[in-house]
């Protein structure tokens, strides 16, 4: 009886054994359905697959040329990009300054400082907007200390660690740089409370001011030197 069983076993062991094989092979034999075609010499930059996940070059420069054009004609953009550069002309940044612009967005603030003269403008944001603003965590930035003359954090308000924001920017500018952040419109005890995240430099103003359409406060504080 148990020899009867242990035949009837070893016949489906290897029932299964075939199965699983046969399917293996087959799924190895079966080309994969693809809506491209391989043999198509130049295929659309949007159906070419990338060679790695690190590969871009499927979105191309053209593209992303004619896209910013489209972006940067709009009153939108030409009127944010004034509400930077009314900012800017009431802190008479020096046209030979290294500015560094965190949370940068789309590159507003770039393109005021660019247009007013000044050339040495380093622009970071969590998502990338070529060519205007590269990638950085504001928490962690890639400079080293004291690269910069003048740094300004657009959106400390949206820090997930604003003292650790702070910090960054703080420790990126020069002593005797200018370091400015702007946050949702507020009162003096609030400017207060924005300041006291800074640990090496003192306070020089507090303004209200329209950016991008949005009411902010904008606070102003001078690095001591060392
Ligand atoms: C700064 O650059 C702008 C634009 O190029 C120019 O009009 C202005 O005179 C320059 N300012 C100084 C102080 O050199
Ligand atoms: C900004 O405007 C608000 C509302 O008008 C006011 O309460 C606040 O004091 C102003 N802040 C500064 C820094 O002037």
């Amino acid at each position: 009886m148990e020899k009867h069983v242990q035949a009837l076993l070893n016949k489906l062991s290897f029932a299964s054994v075939t199965i699983a094989t046969l399917t293996l092979l087959l799924l190895y034999l079966q080309t994969p359905e693809t809506c491209v075609d391989p043999s198509d010499p130049k295929p659309k930059p949007h159906a070419r697959f990338p060679g790695s996940t690190c590969d871009y070059t499927h979105r191309t420069y053209t593209s992303l040329e004619k896209r910013n054009r489209r972006i940067w004609s709009t009153k939108t953009w030409t009127s944010a990009v004034s509400s930077y550069a009314a900012l800017f002309k009431t802190l008479k940044v020096s046209n030979h300054s290294r500015a560094l612009i965190v949370s940068a967005g789309p590159g507003h603030a770039v393109v005021a400082l660019n247009e007013m003269g000044v050339e040495d403008v380093t622009a970071v944001e969590l998502v990338e907007s070529p060519p205007l603003v590269s990638r950085a965590d504001p928490h962690n930035l890639p400079f080293f200390d004291e690269a910069f003359d003048f740094g300004f954090g657009v959106y400390l308000d949206r820090a997930l660690f604003p003292g650790r924001y702070v910090g960054e920017i703080e420790r990126s500018v020069r002593g005797g740089g200018e370091c400015l952040v702007a946050v949702e419109e507020c009162g003096a005890e609030e400017v207060e409370e924005v300041a006291r995240l800074f640990k090496k430099s003192r306070f020089v103003d507090a303004k209200n001011v329209s950016l991008g359409g949005e009411r902010r406060t904008r606070i102003l504080m001078k690095v001591n030197d060392n």
